[in-house]
């Protein structure tokens, strides 16, 4: 392959603690090397929409733009999840949206601006765009962000580990009002269709119940919980919901869904504490951590994977690898096709032991 002079780092999809890390490592990595290094704002479209942004779409990094930001939460190069170019939204004469396919202009872009390779950093979404455009001819290697965890081919994507912390200190902090009040607590976290956060953080924590969108809940089972605590005086029951957790027989509780974005889940943290106090007769509370598990700083085991899945990007495009992604394999980081990445979800397979130490633990998953 050609020598590489200039790469350029986007960040897609809904942020991540730990994405800065990425930056700053794969940034060092290739100007170790001798290479140019930009960074696309939000997304694609600092190459797509480069007029909205007055000091231009495209963002110079160095050694000095990347010192200090290992620890920062968010990404310095922003991000969206409205500005998939194979689905771009635009707005017809009408004020209506709909979406049509950018990649053209967006392959034009980097040839314009002699971009060599791209380090893409991203959940599902953004690591198919990356393979269609390395389908196209574009170099490119992922790496795999989201607090989901439901990347499939690497044992974890950094910002879990983060979301999971935070998730389980909150928990822990409602153990003691729930008890003093003899109340239902109800925490919905997100995860999407994938019940990472949920088991992870209810488990460390020591929820009651745990509802995951890999085992649709009966609410009767759940309450039947509740009581059978109360009747070995135990007055109150921590019940962890995932965002995508759904009642057997029942749909998925959604937000909305807008023109060029993935549909937004999120409430039935509510619908699941207004049936158990009607089950139960107990008071119930319900907490939405929501995007708490989104912001702050990475820990430092995000941190450290975030360090070494950008500078093995930037390894690998060194050995003149492209169309993959980083993937973690302990004890070293790997690669993966991004076909093969993106083929499917990785939900909570029910056998894993972490499920089964759940169940021995005498966790209800409303099953
Ligand atoms: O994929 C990460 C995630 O935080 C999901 O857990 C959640 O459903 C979604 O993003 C929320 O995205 P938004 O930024 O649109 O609120």
């Amino acid at each position: 392959m050609a020598e590489i002079k200039r790469i350029v780092i986007n960040t897609g999809g809904g942020d991540a603690p730990g994405l800065n890390a990425v930056i700053r490592s794969a940034v060092l990595a290739a100007v170790n090397r001798g290479w140019e290094c930009y960074g696309i704002r939000e997304g694609y479209n600092g190459l797509l929409e480069p007029q909205r942004y007055p000091d231009g779409g495209l963002v110079p990094l160095d050694a000095d733009r990347v010192r200090g930001i290992t620890h920062l939460g968010g990404t310095i190069l922003g991000t969206t999840n409205r500005g998939n170019p194979l689905k771009y939204p635009v707005k017809d004469e009408n004020g209506r949206f709909h979406e049509i396919d950018r990649t053209g202009e967006l392959l034009a872009a980097f040839a314009h601006h002699q971009l060599d390779a791209l380090i893409a950093i991203g959940g599902d979404g953004s690591l198919s765009i990356a393979n269609t455009l390395s389908e196209h001819g574009l170099r490119v290697v992922g790496v795999p962000k989201t607090i989901d965890n439901d990347l499939d081919h690497t044992v974890v994507t950094f910002g879990f580990n983060t979301a999971v912390y935070f998730a389980t200190e909150c928990i822990d902090r409602l153990h003691s009002t729930a008890d003093a009040h003899q109340r239902i607590m109800v925490v919905e976290v997100m995860g999407r269709y994938a019940g990472w956060i949920a088991l992870h953080a209810g488990l460390a924590s020591t929820a009651d119940a745990i509802l995951i969108p890999e085992i649709p809940y009966d609410i009767n089972k759940v309450a039947e919980k509740v009581l059978e605590r109360e009747r070995r005086g135990r007055s109150f029951s921590i019940v962890v919901v995932a965002e995508g957790a759904k009642p057997v027989g029942g749909e998925l509780t959604i937000i909305g869904k807008a023109v060029g974005q993935a549909e937004r889940l999120g409430g039935v943290g509510h619908k699941v504490g207004a049936a158990l106090e009607e089950l139960t007769g107990k008071e119930t509370r319900v907490v939405v951590l929501g995007h708490l598990l989104r912001g702050g700083k990475p820990t430092s085991y995000d941190r450290l994977l975030a360090l070494r899945f950008g500078a093995a990007a930037v390894r690998a495009l060194a050995n003149d690898q492209s169309g993959i992604m980083v993937a973690l394999d302990p004890p070293t980081v790997r690669y993966v096709p991004l076909a093969l990445a993106t083929k499917r979800m990785k939900t909570v397979p029910l056998d894993c032991d972490t499920m089964l130490t759940a169940r021995d633990l005498g966790i209800s998953f409303g099953d």
